[in-house]
């Protein structure tokens, strides 16, 4: 049993996409978000660019006494898994959690990926659901205005920036006929609607954020760490830029008001 907090980094705001579903699962626990807003995004950066940043990132989250660190961020998780390797907690990001669901939902062994340049390069899903069940055939796709379009607020089903975007990425998976697809960065799931409409109620939408919170609480479950509190969790929110505007966008994402609980930190000091 520990009240120490979780630790959830990502680029920018996708990994409240995990947050809010880690405070449905865990109510008690209690979590530290960094969001590297100052630097988002990372999926169009080089491998040692995203391999630095996330280095610093868990260096953040460490020194707020974290229990775990979870790095709910698809291009972080596929360009620099090693990020975990020599943590003092336990770690995941999100491709093993995501790619265990997408296999477990597909019926008709056709699965589609989508997520950021970095994500899609590294063919990182693929692999791990190729490694789970070769006869699985798997359509990458990345889409790389799906971040601005999420972190500029552009997301509601009628939005037409967002209906056009998502009609022209997403056109080569209908035409494959996958009927599941991984949302394969966390920013996505917060376009879920405007892609479940394109693709229609018969694809089976993968939220990595989701898949990777169920699995932080089986570690946790595991390694005795949860926390037993009654008490309602707390969360503490830190930016590397501005926090003005933050809470406003980052209530949207939560469903809940986080107000000004959120403050800035200099990242490359660590
Ligand atoms: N949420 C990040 C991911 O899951 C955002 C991508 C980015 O920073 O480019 O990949």
């Amino acid at each position: 049993m520990s009240a120490q907090p979780i630790g959830v980094f990502d680029s920018g705001l996708g990994g409240l996409t995990a947050v809010k579903q880690l405070r449905a699962i865990m109510p008690h626990e209690n979590i530290v978000y960094f969001g590297d807003t100052g630097r988002v995004p990372y999926g169009n950066r080089s491998v040692t660019t995203i391999r630095r940043y996330a280095a610093q990132d868990a260096n953040f989250l460490l020194s707020n006494n974290v229990k775990m660190v979870i790095a709910a961020c698809g291009t972080v998780s596929s360009a620099a898994p090693e990020v975990g390797e020599n943590l003092p907690v336990p770690y995941t990001g999100v491709i093993a959690p995501t790619a265990k669901a997408a296999v477990e939902a597909t019926q008709n062994g056709r699965i589609g990926v989508i997520g950021t340049r970095a994500t899609i390069l590294s063919c990182s899903y693929k692999k791990e659901i190729e490694r789970l069940n070769s006869e699985l055939q798997v359509f990458q796709k990345e889409c790389p205005l799906f971040v601005p379009i999420v972190e500029e607020g552009f997301i509601s089903v009628d939005d037409p920036i967002a209906r056009l975007t998502v009609e022209r990425y997403l056109e080569v998976l209908k035409k494959e006929k996958v009927d599941t697809i991984i949302l394969g960065c966390t920013h996505y799931p917060i376009l879920k609607a405007v892609i479940g409409e394109y693709v229609g109620t018969d694809v089976k939408l993968i939220d990595s954020g989701k898949e990777t919170a169920l699995y932080a609480e089986k570690l946790l479950k595991e390694k005795g760490l949860l926390n037993e509190s009654e008490e309602e969790g707390e969360c503490k929110f830190f930016v590397s830029d501005r926090t003005e505007g933050f809470s406003d966008i980052a209530s949207i994402f939560l469903h809940s008001n986080i107000g000004e609980n959120v403050s800035r930190v200099d990242i490359q000091h660590y």
